[in-house]
């Protein structure tokens, strides 16, 4: 059986390391931040390119930190993508703002810049003709007050920075990156977590670069809005623990996921050669095997971190046909996602109907990811593709 990421290859690898790194951590008798997690959050700053990095519980609450050194709360609208993990719009209504959803490119899977421009256009004049808004009244709606955008980097690939930070320096946006699913990856000679004004990141074990448990972190060059994260970490604390000048959470990482991450950022870089080695196997062996599946494309001077390898199949039956085939040969497939968030139960409140955001709703059709890791071998690629023929 081919594992669709293999975590027990990566731990034959690092075992000695990792236990040791583990081992002297429990004996260190510091269990929460302490030097492990400093030299990580240094590491990981170095990594993406950023001047601080704060490490956090896990990916969704660094989306909820950033939003709340943003200041974000009640009344305030941030705009996101329908297709994508739940903690991209649900961070937004965890601090009690809106998300308003904005549809996806079919060919990288992340937000479209001319929909983002419209959905704020529609907004600022309360008008869903031109783009799909919640279904409140109008008083309500004008209520709100477009604060920043949430873009994702689907299943590795970073979003259009370029554009979406000019679309928010016109109307006074911040951005957040979501970078959960992209860290390694990156858009010319910068990474992911560093092309906003704040990158959130996970540590998820299945994400590129993930712990034994929950993690995450949080990239900035502001040195202003990096001292609200780590007040924001540790229950708005001040000067000292048992003063607190604002609102937190419990945000913070511990020293044992730190101790396991340092490992693993060791071997970071050439696991992620090694990711985009099997991209290209695949990529080869799909171009020569005559499927009728569009194969991800990487727009030029963009790197993925390969979360994901996403197919698109013509339709729901075809997908389940190519599904049925890998299942037949011990190969797993997962579908990300199998619904839109707009028409999830959880944002029922905001009045989304089918239909509003047409790419999305085709897409969850349509996708499926095949088996992607760095232990993946080219001949196992390859043979993944063989066994999509039938
Ligand atoms: C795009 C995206 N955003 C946010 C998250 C949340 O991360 P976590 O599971 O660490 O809370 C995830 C992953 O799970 C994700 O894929």
């Amino acid at each position: 059986m081919i594992p669709f990421i293999d975590l027990k290859s990566q731990y034959a690898r690092i075992q000695d390391r990792v236990e040791a790194a583990v081992l002297a951590t429990m004996r260190s008798g510091t269990f929460i931040l302490g030097p492990e997690v400093l030299a990580l959050e240094q590491r990981l700053a170095e990594f993406a390119g950023t001047k601080h990095c704060v490490s956090c519980a896990s990916g969704t609450d660094a989306l909820v930190m950033a939003l709340m050194a943003k200041g974000v709360g009640p009344g305030d609208a941030v705009f996101t993508v329908p297709f994508t993990f739940m903690a991209s719009a649900e961070a937004i209504c965890t601090v009690g703002a809106t998300p308003i959803f904005v549809d996806v490119d079919p060919a990288t899977f992340n937000i479209d810049r001319s929909a983002l421009s419209r959905a704020i256009e529609a907004l600022a004049k309360g008008d869903a003709s031109i783009h799909p808004l919640p279904r409140w009244d109008v008083n309500k709606l004008a209520g709100l007050t477009p604060q920043g955008i949430i873009a994702v980097d689907l299943f590795g690939l970073p979003a259009d920075y370029q554009a979406i930070n000019a679309i928010a320096g016109q109307h006074d946006l911040f951005v957040i990156e979501d970078a959960a699913q992209s860290f390694g990856g990156g858009a010319g000679n910068a990474r992911a977590g560093s092309l906003a004004e704040i990158g959130c990141t996970s540590f998820f074990p299945a994400k590129p670069l993930g712990c034994y448990g929950d993690g995450g972190a949080i990239f900035t060059d502001d040195a202003e809005i990096d001292a609200l994260l780590r007040s924001i970490r540790v229950h708005g604390q001040g000067s000292d623990k048992y003063e607190n000048v604002r609102l937190g959470i419990t945000g913070r990482l511990d020293a044992v996921q730190a101790a396991v991450l340092n490992v693993k950022l060791d071997i970071f870089d050439d696991e992620l050669v090694q990711r985009q080695r099997v991209a290209d196997a695949y990529g080869a062996a799909l171009a020569g095997a005559g499927l009728d599946l569009i194969a991800p494309v990487i727009p030029g001077g963009y790197a993925s971190a390969w979360a994901q390898y996403t197919l698109i199949a013509s339709d729901a039956e075809a997908r389940s046909v190519f599904q049925a085939r890998l299942a037949a040969a011990d190969i797993p497939t997962m579908i990300y996602y199998p619904r839109p968030l707009h028409t999830q139960q959880a944002f029922a409140p905001l009045g989304y109907a089918e239909g509003d955001f047409a790419v999305t709703e085709d897409l969850v059709h349509r996708v499926f990811s095949l088996p992607m890791h760095p232990y993946l071998a080219d001949d196992e690629a390859r043979r993944i593709v063989a066994a999509m023929k039938g």
